[in-house]
């Protein structure tokens, strides 16, 4: 059996736990990415992109260190992102346009965010 058409184009799931202040790998929550992830919920929705994406809250993705952090499959693809310029970004380049946003990217051995990906 070949597997079924796709539900939603794309399938954000943004990391929204929080930890106890002081925690040694810190967390999405504590970097802001509750406020962000209402902000791309909402903003998808006015861009018109209800339905054919979804942006869902999420548990610890594991990737602590590189928080806030996101995944978008069907593509696997991670971001790490600090602003809602950010945000922007990801939904009109990826999102919209189906490109990527390199400056954003993580890649799957990445340990620490290069400066340049640093809020
Ligand atoms: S707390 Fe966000 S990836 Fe772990």
């Amino acid at each position: 059996m070949t597997d079924p058409t796709l539900y939603f184009d794309a399938h954000v799931f943004i990391c929204t736990n929080r930890r106890p202040d002081g925690h040694k790998r810190g967390s999405c929550a504590a970097r802001g990415s509750e406020k962000l992830r209402d902000y791309m919920k909402a903003r998808s929705k006015e861009l018109g992109l209800e339905g054919r994406i979804r942006v869902n809250a999420a548990g610890c993705l594991d990737r602590c260190e590189l928080g806030p952090a996101m995944v978008i499959y069907p593509e696997g693809v991670w971001y790490t992102f600090h602003s809602v310029a950010d945000v922007e970004e990801i939904l009109t380049v990826h999102l919209t346009e189906g490109r990527r946003v390199d400056r954003l990217m993580l890649q799957p051995d990445q340990k620490t965010l290069r400066p340049d990906q640093m809020g």
